[in-house]
């Protein structure tokens, strides 16, 4: 077998070169286009932090608003997409819709659309920029039975999602800034994170030509998973299933458990052996989000607090460098602010989608960007005969 590197889960391999996003996993930082990971969440927005991994660097103030204009032009989705909605069952999982929303786009946009050419490729961008909001707000519309709402542009991004999102035509939404800065937050924080599993299968679909849209339809799909971007539903289940403080050891115990397929949720991470840099803001975001909110009680955040204070001085999760994840504290604000669970890897995708595309511009503009095509070690039967039917054992 001496031809391939075995490597299964890609654990050391580069599968391309990048200028966009650096993560020192040791240390703990993250940085995009150079610029750490806090710094941007709290002195930027998210419209600035597209605008810097589209371009290179953070926009100056006309360009920002000459940018944000251009982004709100295509915040309308075509109306037969609300047709598209009305097939699926209303009890679908949100995440379900969006991967077949979002394939759908290409039906939309494929035509005309000549991904060798760079302004093409920057307006899929555009596009995806604006228009996932309103695809994720209408998911959760169509969940619930009430109708659409359409886009308002004169709001900021967060508060345009959460005007489609909460308003109803018989009542106008008013944005809570608290919640829409801490919105705008988590939208940073899950800007883009270089090479994980669903950044790996946009560019992968990619590397054939496909159609973008398509290619973001793949990248949704390989979020949706728990070990991924699900995490962060499936870190809220657990903190609800936990419950109260003092179940806490018998869920660190079956965690610990190799015969139990439990996993502490929002723990661990293929590159972060530290801290994950993203957790630290979004945790003094929770914070501040239910101080501001007046939410003096929170006995899921109770449960949290406590959880990683066992978890971080356990010898089993001090040995693996297990810590808090990205999605270990997201969930706790997103419920905090009203968002519905199953609601929460569709926010993940949405603000995720302008690393995904930003990687899709990359590859594409690199001269030499080949198909990617894995190998393997083959451990299958040699080589045998096809017998007849009837003397097959
Ligand atoms: N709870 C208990 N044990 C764990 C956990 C956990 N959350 N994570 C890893 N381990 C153990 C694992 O059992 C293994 O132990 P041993 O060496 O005794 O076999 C060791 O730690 C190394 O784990 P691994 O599975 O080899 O690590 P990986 O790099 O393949 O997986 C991970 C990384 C994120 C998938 C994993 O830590 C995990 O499943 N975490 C829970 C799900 C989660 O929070 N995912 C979100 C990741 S961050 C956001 C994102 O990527 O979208």
């Amino acid at each position: 077998h001496g031809y391939f590197t075995y490597d299964p889960g890609f654990v050391s391999t580069a599968s391309c070169k990048s200028k966009i996003t650096f993560i020192d996993g040791e240390k703990g930082v993250l940085l995009h286009r150079g610029y750490p990971i806090a710094q941007l969440a709290t002195q930027t927005d998210y419209l600035q932090v597209c605008y810097l991994l589209l371009n290179g660097d953070l926009p100056n103030a006309e360009q920002y608003a000459n940018f944000k204009k251009r982004v709100t032009y295509h915040t309308m989705v075509h109306e037969q997409i609300n047709s598209l909605f009305k097939a699926f069952r209303r009890d679908s999982h949100p995440m379900a819709i969006m991967c077949g929303i979002a394939g759908a786009l290409s039906a939309f946009y494929h035509d005309n659309l000549d991904i060798y050419d760079p302004e093409h490729r920057e307006l899929t961008a555009l596009r995806l920029i604006a228009k996932m909001p309103t695809l994720a707000a209408m998911a959760y519309k169509y969940s619930i039975g009430q109708p659409f709402m359409s886009p308002k542009n004169d709001l900021s991004y967060a508060g345009n999602f959460l005007h489609m999102m909460f308003a109803t035509p018989c009542e106008e939404y008013v944005v809570n800034p608290v919640i829409e800065k801490a919105l705008d937050r988590i939208f940073i924080l899950h800007a883009d994170h270089e090479q994980n599993a669903s950044t790996s299968s946009v560019r992968l679909a990619g590397s054939s030509g496909a159609n973008p849209y398509a290619c973001i339809a793949a990248g949704i799909a390989s979020l949706w998973g728990p070990a991924h971007g699900g995490a962060n539903e499936a870190c809220l289940r657990m903190l609800e299933r936990i419950g109260t403080v003092d179940r806490i050891p018998e869920f660190i115990a079956k965690a610990k458990d190799k015969k139990d397929p439990f996993r502490l949720m929002g723990f661990g991470h293929r590159v972060y052996k530290n801290y994950d840099p993203r957790a630290t803001v979004m945790r003094d975001t929770c914070h501040e989000v239910l101080k501001e909110l007046n939410i003096k009680d929170h006995p899921i955040l109770d449960v949290a607090v406590e959880l990683e204070r066992i978890a971080r001085s356990d010898e089993y999760f001090i040995e693996r460098k297990l810590y808090p994840n990205v999605d270990f504290y997201s969930g706790i604000i997103l419920n905090a602010i009203g968002i519905p669970t199953n609601m929460f890897t569709v926010i993940f995708a949405l603000a995720r989608t302008i690393g995904w595309i930003t990687h899709w511009i990359e590859m594409n503009e690199e001269a030499d960007s080949r198909i990617g095509r894995p190998r393997q070690i083959y451990i299958g039967s040699p080589t045998r005969d096809v017998r007849p039917i009837n003397e097959r054992e």
